[in-house]
């Protein structure tokens, strides 16, 4: 039998996303690292996660969380040595986790020292590694530097193109469509983008020798420039294909996961999987095409998820399905609840919120990427001073709060010391105490994991389906998961307010795998069934009528 044109262990994954400054400090100097990671394996395994992604762990001067890299051959000394990741890698392999670290191939630190070099007055072998202008003077009267080109920083003259802040330089994989009156505007093929692109592979060959199941790709459509879209995309689908052919060949177990949040193109151009991410333009990045689709897990007042009742999932639903459509059979894509650039989920919203949202994210046909935090609850401290270049996205960066100590169980360091404040309020969530009580967000997403794994049909292979309920709003959802002849029923009320729901369906329910309602007085192919404010049911559906 043909192998899948991905890792076999895919269609099972549930990621868990680690911004490892936040998320366990073993050695008591107030920032995460590594060996706290390994600490906290057997609580992620738990959960019902089997696959880490690390944000950046490497050498960097943090400008931007670590997504500036110096030094790609290097961990960062305040996560650890590559030792300690190689333990972690041992460690996960041990618990049949995986490990994914994020890869920036787009930009360097401006502390990187190819972009040193290639800041000299002098030719050398870096100076088109990056993409420079001419001169220092270059105009724009036409309009022709799309981008952001910084001016008057180098001895060379010239300005350089930046990929994202000012101090991560876009390292040169040419041009899609150069403009032959701009010189300094390279094709793809140019010798110093194949060098470039040579380095890079080596780079991502390296820590794959190591051991790691993958890699996170940053800003992935973002490689190649250019003023014609479709020629870009030509130019990433010949990329990815390129790394495709070594990749396939000598690591067919790990993982090519995009950030570019448009599955359809980036399961074409040769990824395995890839977000949906529900944020406006950023970084290159797609939003949702529909204004609706942007708030289903961000909260305003047409969000679906909101006891307004105003919203509708239509446009997501279509967006969503036609991606599925694209990619069937060749990739799957990922609905995080959250990551280290969004507002958390949680900004306001209660606990009973959350749940419907997580049975909703965790039985939709989706490989689902938890953030870390997100599964208790954590809160978003918007109010925070920006550290280390992330601005907004800086409350969502918090340390986890693993018990109901002053310290939260993250660091034996002083509060003061720690790499961001903690949420300071009294009733902060913490994983200790959800663990204790059955009813908590953590145990029901536990509980929803647990299900994914014994219902195939909940999980990211099974097809998908909205059932009408016949209530004459789009209010509660309903949806049918199948797969190898098991079927599913999700029923997910946001709103206040109860129902007794009549609608027709083929088949009866003949268990409730989570929830309290009333299912008994289901008579095919006309059901009753009712469901609480703020309730979401899962329902063993039986065909046999
Ligand atoms: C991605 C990362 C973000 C980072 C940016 C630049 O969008 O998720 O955190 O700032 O790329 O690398």
């Amino acid at each position: 039998m043909k192998s899948p044109p991905y890792p076999a262990w895919l269609p099972k994954a549930v990621l868990y996303q680690v911004f490892p400054a936040s998320f366990c400090d073993s050695n008591g100097d107030g920032v995460g690292d590594l060996n706290g990671i390994i600490d906290k394996l057997d609580y992620i395994s738990a959960l019902g996660c089997n696959a880490l992604w690390l944000c950046p762990i490497f050498d960097s001067p943090f400008r931007d969380a670590g997504y500036d890299v110096r030094d790609y051959y290097r961990v960062a000394t305040r996560y650890g040595s590559t030792e300690d990741l190689e333990r972690l890698i041992l460690e996960a392999h041990a618990r049949n986790m995986r490990i994914l670290l994020d890869f920036v191939p787009g930009h360097t630190s401006s502390e990187h020292p190819w972009f040193l070099e290639s800041c000299k007055h002098g030719r050398n072998a870096y100076s088109d590694r990056y993409i420079w202008t001419e001169s220092t003077f270059f105009n724009d009267p036409e309009g022709k530097k799309s981008g952001s080109f910084i001016n008057g920083h180098a001895e060379r003259d010239g300005n350089y193109l930046a990929n994202f802040f000012y101090f991560q330089p876009a390292l040169n994989y040419g041009y899609a469509d150069p403009d032959p009156e701009e010189n300094w505007q390279m094709p793809t093929n140019h010798p110093s983008v194949l060098s470039l692109k040579k380095d890079m592979f080596s780079v991502m060959r390296y820590w794959l020798d190591k051991g790691i199941d993958g890699y996170r790709v940053d800003m992935a459509a973002s490689l190649v420039k250019g003023s014609n879209p479709e020629l870009v995309q030509q130019e990433m689908v010949e990329f990815w294909t390129e790394v495709r052919a070594w990749w396939d060949r000598d690591y067919p177990h790990a993982l090519l996961l995009a950030e570019w949040s448009d599955p359809s193109q980036a399961i074409e151009a040769g990824f395995h999987l890839d977000f949906m991410i529900h944020f406006n333009r950023a970084g290159g990045m797609k939003p949702f095409r529909g204004e609706n689709s942007r708030t289903i897990l961000a909260k305003n007042d047409v969000s679906y998820f909101d006891r307004a009742g105003k919203g509708s999932l239509n446009s997501f639903f279509d967006e969503f399905s036609e991606h599925r459509r694209n990619i069937a059979g060749k990739g799957y894509l990922s609905l995080p609840s959250g990551n280290h650039d969004l507002p958390r989920y949680s900004v306001g919203r209660s606990v009973e919120d959350l749940k419907v949202i997580q049975t909703f994210v965790l039985t939709l046909p989706q490989v689902p990427t938890i953030y870390y935090g997100d599964e208790i609850g954590m809160r978003n401290l918007s109010e925070l001073p920006s550290k280390e270049g992330a601005y907004r996205r800086t409350g969502a960066r918090t340390p986890m709060q693993w018990d109901s100590s002053v310290r939260a169980g993250f660091s034996s360091a002083p509060v003061e010391k720690f790499y961001l404040p903690l949420d300071p309020s009294s009733d902060r969530p913490d994983a200790a105490s959800q663990l204790e009580d059955s009813d908590s967000l953590l145990q029901h997403i536990r509980r929803l994991l647990a299900l994914r794994k014994s219902h195939p049909a909940l999980g990211s292979e099974g097809t998908f389906r909205e059932v009408s309920l016949d209530t004459g709003s789009n209010y509660p959802l309903a949806y049918l998961r199948e797969h190898d002849g098991q079927s599913v029923l999700i029923i997910l009320n946001p709103l206040d307010q109860g129902w007794t729901l009549e609608f027709e369906l083929e088949g009866s329910a003949s268990a409730m795998l989570l929830g309290q309602g009333d299912f008994n007085s289901t008579t095919a192919p006309r059901h009753r069934v009712d469901i609480g404010p703020l309730d979401s049911l899962v329902l063993e559906w039986s065909h046999a009528v």
